[in-house]
């Protein structure tokens, strides 16, 4: 095949078995289950097992699982001590990158990945997965009191994963019904097939590098707006317009200056994101639940949305899964440069989940190219220039 599609626009990179989107229905399913109702009775750490086994954990291999992620919370001295050590004006993505890609030197093992048919290693693959997974919320969380100049706040091992990361983060007992929409939240984001952060993952994971590494070349690709940076976009959007009333203004303008709007459109779905509509459920259900004291950023999302609708709806553009994410999390107290890091917390189950995929059926990458730059030419010395 020699045609050349930008973005690999609708080109298979890959086999995989660990979710599928029904775009024009606005479907998308985890190991073939519909997220709307892992939404509704799963939690992160089950949901995880499911996309890392391919299947439900029973209670007691979920009990496993969490007690593993539980005593994996602490972040070793020499990791706190390089974080004191970067600049506190750094974005928090910049930060997780750094430190997730430094952890491979502090576990080192991966040796034992040889990308045979079979990923013979699983107990390697199983106990990395766990390191990862319970350390980044960890460090996320330290981030933010190291960068105000305070000392992190330790890790509890009675509390859930969603509730732990609240608990860090924000040094407060968590508040129960924030805390079910973040694990909802979490859930929400942990997959979504081979979009361009997961690409990185199949990528690095090919040529068999050390998994801290494709978890930060993964970190790097998410951190742009166009992918996961996007929900922070939308809240200083929201921030910007100000008022229900300017949303309509706002949009024209926008769309007349060929401006996208954050949070808007998916390469996936000609419909509403499955996500956001959950998200924008669960947003609905908090501010009935509090009665009048409302952040009124939501009644501008609503309007924003509702003219976007008008407008976009017939390019097959409506809200993703970013348009409502900032805006529960910014309730949680949590600073707007920290929601694409979150994303990426949740994101680590997918990655991990396609890590281990790629491993057992692995060949490494190396798509090919059009050619468009001059023609064969001698060399000209610099004096004939
Ligand atoms: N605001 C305004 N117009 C948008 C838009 C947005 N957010 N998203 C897409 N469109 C328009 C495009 O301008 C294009 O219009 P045209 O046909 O008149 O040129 C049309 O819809 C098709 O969009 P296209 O650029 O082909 O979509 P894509 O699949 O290449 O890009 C995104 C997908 C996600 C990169 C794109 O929708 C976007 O930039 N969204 C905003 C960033 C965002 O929220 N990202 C998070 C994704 S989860």
């Amino acid at each position: 095949m020699n045609e050349y599609l930008p973005g690999l626009a609708g080109v298979p990179a890959t086999k995989s078995n660990i979710s599928d989107i029904d775009g024009e229905n606005g479907i998308l399913f985890y190991r073939g289950y519909p997220i709307e109702e892992l939404a509704e009775h799963s939690s992160f750490e089950e949901t995880s097992r499911l996309l890392l086994d391919g299947r439900l954990p029973t209670a007691q291999e979920l009990a496993d699982f969490t007690t593993q992620l539980t005593d994996n919370r602490h972040i070793k001295f020499y990791t706190r001590g390089m974080m004191k050590n970067l600049p506190a004006t750094g974005h928090p993505m910049e930060m997780l990158q750094t430190v997730v890609a430094s952890l491979g030197m502090f576990y080192p093992g991966s040796d034992c990945l040889t990308g045979s048919d079979a990923c013979e290693d699983l107990d390697y693959i199983h106990n990395t997965t766990v390191k990862i997974m319970a350390r980044m919320p960890c460090i996320v969380a330290m981030w933010e009191h190291i960068r105000n100049g305070y000392d992190p706040i330790s890790p509890r091992s009675d509390l859930s994963y969603a509730e732990n990361f609240l608990y860090m983060l924000t040094g407060q007992e968590p508040d129960p019904q924030l805390a079910r929409i973040m694990d909802v939240c979490l859930i929400l984001h942990a997959e979504h097939t081979i979009n361009a952060s997961t690409f990185a993952v199949l990528v690095n994971a090919s040529t068999l590098a050390n998994p801290y590494t494709v978890m930060a070349a993964a970190i790097g690709a998410l951190s742009g707006p166009l992918h996961g940076g996007a929900n922070q976009r939308v809240l200083e959007m929201l921030k910007e317009i100000g008022s229900p009333e300017k949303a309509e203004e706002y949009v024209d303008r926008k769309l007349a200056n060929k401006e996208v709007i954050w949070g808007m459109g998916h390469r996936e779905y000609k419909t509403k994101d499955p996500r956001a509509t959950i998200l924008q459920g669960l947003m609905d259900k908090f501010m009935a639940d509090r009665g009048g004291n409302i952040n009124p950023m939501f009644e501008i999302a609503k309007a924003v949305e509702a003219v976007c609708e008008d407008r976009l709806a017939k390019k097959g553009v409506y809200a993703n899964v970013d348009f409502y994410s900032g805006l529960l999390y910014s309730e949680m107290g949590i600073p707007a440069d920290q929601f694409t890091t979150i994303f990426a917390i949740a994101r680590s189950a997918g990655w991990l989940a396609h890590w281990r995929e790629q491993l057992s059926d692995n060949r490494i990458f190396r798509p090919t190219q059009v050619y468009t730059g001059e023609p064969r030419r001698g060399y000209v010395p610099i004096s004939e220039r």
